[in-house]
């Protein structure tokens, strides 16, 4: 099975390109008359900005497009990014469609007609857009007694199952790697097994009413579709516990910190989705009674590819980038953004063709080498060592441990003129414990 993908990747076609109009999609808009609340969750969530948000409009007008009418072997990502970022576009045949600023109805990204008109896929565990999809009067959904003057109404299994989700959280790239697997991390996972789908956690329920003239039920479905996006999704979703083997240490003594990292609350792999990009990092530092900062030196496992893991300053990356918008002499921009040297990554990096870093999710070869990011219900343990320096004050240290989150590495988002608040670090966690130093 696996060569067989290996082989022939992107196989996956369910939805049609070009077989409707967008006259057959009944607008968001129209929805709202009567969905009003529905609607604003939507508005504010990914789902309907996921053509027109800035880091999209780039990344596919800058370089996807491109490279896909340069380069033959990733050319199907031309139609294949809109296939999932702007279902209608995609639908329609509309390929490629006009950049977001003209307005189309490819701005509409992943619109309510499009969910609620997907019948099921052609695969069983779903990926790259292989939804099908019967747009018209019957809306599908997830109850057996829901009405409606407007529209007719029909049960589908298929829309109250995770495999919905997978249709386009999974997928290969054109070289047959993994390049998004949120649906599989799931699966093979805790969650799957005791029955929680993503629904349940990104679409909550309850007590209220989903229409204007609806029932007043106890459980409606909340479109929020809250992900990485949302730092209040993110603060807290790694539990943190700090250990060491010392209570009072001398300077010249050595002092071995151990810390515990529980992801207790993510149904995948954190970080997920996107990995060519996210990082998730640890620094920890000792504080002392003055308030100078000394950083713990990082305790390496010695696993195969853990130097991508981390933080090195001197490493480059990305090049593929720079030589898509052609500029000259391109080296890459910093593998590692701007964190400190010497610190804890958890990610799972990707490579091109030419075996080098890329955020090029569609130009990945390989991305097997080393996946260091933290399971449903995994415990990642680190061990860090300090020497104390003679210049310590004496008194109580805080050693510190603060988990970071980035969409982007912030040299990519830097070189690329993203909005600062696409790669700025966000905060999942800190704990501190007290030693103390005497001399
Ligand atoms: C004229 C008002 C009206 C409009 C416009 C409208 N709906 Fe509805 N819709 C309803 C009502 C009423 C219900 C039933 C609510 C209930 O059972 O509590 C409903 C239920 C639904 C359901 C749930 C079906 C189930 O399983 O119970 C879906 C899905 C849905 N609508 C989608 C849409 C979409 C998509 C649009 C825009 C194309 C839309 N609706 C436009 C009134 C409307
Ligand atoms: C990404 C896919 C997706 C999009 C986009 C989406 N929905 Fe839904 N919707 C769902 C799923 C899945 C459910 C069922 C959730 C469950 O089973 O817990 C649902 C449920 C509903 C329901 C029934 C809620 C209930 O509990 O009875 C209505 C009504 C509805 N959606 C309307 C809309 C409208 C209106 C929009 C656009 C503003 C929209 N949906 C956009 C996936 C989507
Ligand atoms: C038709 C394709 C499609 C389907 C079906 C779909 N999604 Fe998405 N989803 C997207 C795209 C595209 C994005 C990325 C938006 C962006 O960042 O531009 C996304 C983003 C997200 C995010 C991240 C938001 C953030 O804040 O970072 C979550 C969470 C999410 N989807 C959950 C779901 C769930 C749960 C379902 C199933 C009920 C689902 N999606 C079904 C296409 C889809
Ligand atoms: C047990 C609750 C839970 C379940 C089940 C769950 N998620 Fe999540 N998900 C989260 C939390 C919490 C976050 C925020 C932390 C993060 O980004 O990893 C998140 C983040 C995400 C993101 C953003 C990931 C990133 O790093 O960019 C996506 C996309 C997503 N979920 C989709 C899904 C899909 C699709 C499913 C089902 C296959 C699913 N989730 C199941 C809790 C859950
Ligand atoms: C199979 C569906 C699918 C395909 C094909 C796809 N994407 Fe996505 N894309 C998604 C989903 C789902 C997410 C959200 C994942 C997450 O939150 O981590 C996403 C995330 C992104 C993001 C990150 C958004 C952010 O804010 O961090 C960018 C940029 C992006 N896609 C661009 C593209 C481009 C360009 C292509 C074509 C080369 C493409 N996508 C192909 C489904 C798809």
């Amino acid at each position: 099975m696996g060569l067989f993908f290996a082989l022939v990747p992107f196989i996956a076609q369910g939805a049609e390109m070009g077989k409707f109009q967008y006259e057959d999609f009944k607008k968001p808009e129209r929805c709202r008359t009567c969905h009003r609340e529905i609607y604003q969750e939507w508005r504010q969530s990914l789902m309907s900005q996921s053509f027109t948000h800035h880091w999209d409009d780039v990344e596919y007008f800058k370089l996807a497009l491109p490279h896909a009418l340069k380069l033959d072997k990733v050319a199907e990502v031309k139609g294949g990014c809109i296939a999932c970022h702007a279902p209608l576009a995609f639908l329609t045949g509309d390929i490629p469609p006009k950049t977001p600023a003209a307005g189309t109805r490819a701005n509409e990204g992943v619109s309510c007609e499009i969910c609620h008109s997907i019948t099921g896929s052609t695969e069983k565990e779903p990926f790259n857009f292989s939804y099908t999809i019967k747009p018209g009067k019957v809306k599908f959904g997830p109850r057996k007694n829901g009405r409606s003057s407007f529209h007719g109404v029909e049960y589908s299994e298929f829309i109250k199952g995770s495999e919905l989700c997978a249709t386009c959280h999974d997928e290969q790239s054109p070289y047959g790697a993994w390049v998004k697997e949120t649906y599989r991390e799931w699966k093979s996972g805790p969650y799957a097994r005791e029955g929680a789908r993503c629904q349940d956690c990104h679409m909550y329920h309850a007590p209220g009413k989903v229409a204007r003239s609806g029932k007043l039920r106890s459980d409606i479905a909340h479109h929020a579709f809250h992900g990485a996006h949302f730092p209040g999704k993110m603060g807290g979703a790694v539990d943190i516990a700090l250990y060491a083997d010392v209570n009072q240490a001398s300077p010249g003594s050595s002092v071995n910190v151990r810390a515990e990292l529980f992801n207790g609350k993510v149904g995948h792999y954190i970080p997920s989705g996107s990995c060519e990009e996210r990082m998730l990092w640890l620094e920890m530092a000792a504080i002392d009674a003055e308030g100078k900062t000394y950083y713990l030196t990082l305790n390496k496992k010695g696993f195969k590819g853990e130097e991508y893991t981390i933080s090195d300053g001197k490493a480059f990356a990305y090049q593929a980038m720079g030589e898509i918008m052609g500029v000259k002499e391109f080296g890459g921009v910093k593998r590692d953004g701007n964190i400190p040297d010497g610190v804890r990554i958890f990610r799972r990096p990707f490579f091109d063709p030419e075996g080098r870093m890329t955020i090029c999710q569609w130009y990945t070869a390989e991305n097997s080498l080393v996946d260091y990011r933290i399971g449903p219900r995994e415990t990642k343990i680190e061990s860090f060592s300090w020497v104390i320096p003679q210049d310590v004050s004496p008194g109580p240290v805080k050693i510190t441990a603060t988990l970071y989150y980035s969409l982007v590495p912030s040299s990519v988002g830097e070189f690329l003129e993203l909005m600062p608040s696409e790669y700025a670090p966000v905060k999942v966690n800190t704990v501190t414990l007290d030693i103390e130093v005497i001399k």
